[in-house]
């Protein structure tokens, strides 16, 4: 294998996105030096720039998804904090919920654990085993009256495909059933537009396509809507109260926020704002195309899901007939340099769906910093280790 290790191609950004725009690393610093205290708490000058910081990153959330009022945005530390408050938080005993086989364990474990307990009935809708799509007349026929849920991802993090929220959410609509959309993978990276797609709950990680880091994340909660905290504590509002404040955002925000790092995902949305996300799904659309093309010509490559430009996000699936994705994804890392995610990326009923469970998919997760030159560039390093990954069966 002719080792080029000094090149770093980072395709891993459906776990996690790098580089950051500079803007992000910089108000983090800003932060720390010069703004440092605790948000919401003290009455000091340095307390109140922190909650302004975190007030305009509300903002710049509110105005990325179309929110009228930020205050119905909750910042978590994850999607997967949000949406464990937007599922526990919200289903009653005896509840049916809807939801997806291209869902992450995010949502499904959640939901699972809910039905194990024998407090909700679950109702698994297969997507496509070729697509991944999904037909909305597939969840109108198993609607009940007792339905009080409605839970989607919004892309699929395995194959990247787009599902039709907005068909679901109506559907849903007609028995009193919330939509909840899981944007772990579209918030940054596909427009948002919580009114006009009929979103009553909105999850979201700020470390992926939002571009900010770690431990930031939120979950958007539609007006009328009332759900469990999933903690309750100390919001430094109300504070003569023994009881949890019952309005938003504090109801879900107990304890010191992640105020260093709200800091910068407010800034990765204004860079996001700047931009436009139209822009980046348009650049990782270009990439996704690249990728395709040239996967077509390579023998022995399987890509998985639709092939189709516009029906998904820059995330693709794939496997080299006769090597484990693991295997592929060391010799990338450690032969080229690439940066990927292999297995079952946390969402095996994905993988049952499209038939590559257990050992799961190599996965490209594109982001606005990928270059069609990467993308040539990681072909060519498939197609050598399909000439010489024969040992194990391909080529
Ligand atoms: C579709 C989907 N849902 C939920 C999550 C969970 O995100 P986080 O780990 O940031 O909570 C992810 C991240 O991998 C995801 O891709």
């Amino acid at each position: 294998m002719n080792v080029e290790t000094d090149r770093v191609v980072y395709f891993d950004n459906a776990a996690t996105s790098w580089p950051k725009p500079p803007q992000v690393k910089i108000a983090m610093v800003k932060f720390l030096e010069q703004v440092g205290g605790s948000p919401g708490r003290s009455g000091h000058r340095m307390s109140i720039a922190a909650s302004r910081l975190i007030g305009d990153a509300r903002d710049a959330l509110a105005q990325l998804f179309n929110v009228d009022d930020p205050s119905r945005i909750a910042f978590t530390k994850n999607s997967t904090e949000a949406l464990n408050i937007a599922t526990l938080g919200w289903l009653q005993p005896g509840d049916h919920v809807i939801t997806t086989s291209l869902e992450h364990n995010s949502v499904m474990r959640p939901l699972r654990f809910l039905e194990e307990q024998g407090r909700i009935e679950l109702t698994v809708v297969p997507c496509s085993s070729t697509t991944g799509g999904l037909d909305p007349d597939d969840v109108r026929r198993v609607l009940r009256p007792k339905t009080r849920l409605l839970a989607i991802v919004h892309a699929s993090n395995v194959i990247g495909t787009l599902l039709p929220i907005c068909e679901i959410g109506a559907i849903g609509h007609a028995v009193g059933a919330p939509l909840l959309v899981d944007a772990s993978q579209t918030a940054g990276a596909y427009p948002i537009d919580v009114e006009a797609l009929g979103i009553d709950m909105l999850a979201f990680t700020g470390h992926k396509s939002l571009l900010g880091p770690t431990g930031t994340g939120g979950l958007y909660v539609r007006e009328g809507l009332d759900l469990l905290p999933l903690m309750r504590g100390g919001t430094g509002s109300r504070s003569e109260l023994e009881v949890q404040p019952d309005f938003m955002p504090d109801k879900y925000e107990s304890g010191t926020l992640n105020a260093v790092g709200i800091a910068g995902l407010g800034a990765g949305v204004e860079f996001l704002l700047d931009q436009g996300v139209q822009q980046v799904y348009q650049h990782e659309q270009a990439l996704v195309g690249r990728f395709l093309a040239g996967a077509a010509q390579l023998p022995h490559l399987i890509v998985y899901g639709s092939q189709d430009l516009g029906q998904g996000i820059g995330v693709v699936s794939f496997n080299i007939a006769g090597m484990s994705p693991s295997r592929v994804g060391l010799m990338l890392d450690q032969g080229f340099g690439i940066m990927t995610r292999i297995g079952l990326h946390c969402a095996p009923a994905a993988h049952h769906t499209i038939g590559t469970f257990p050992n799961g998919t190599v996965r490209f997760g594109f982001s606005y910093y990928n270059t069609l030159s990467e993308v040539d560039y990681a072909l060519q390093a498939l197609a050598k280790i399909i000439e010489e990954g024969t040992d194990d069966g391909a080529g």
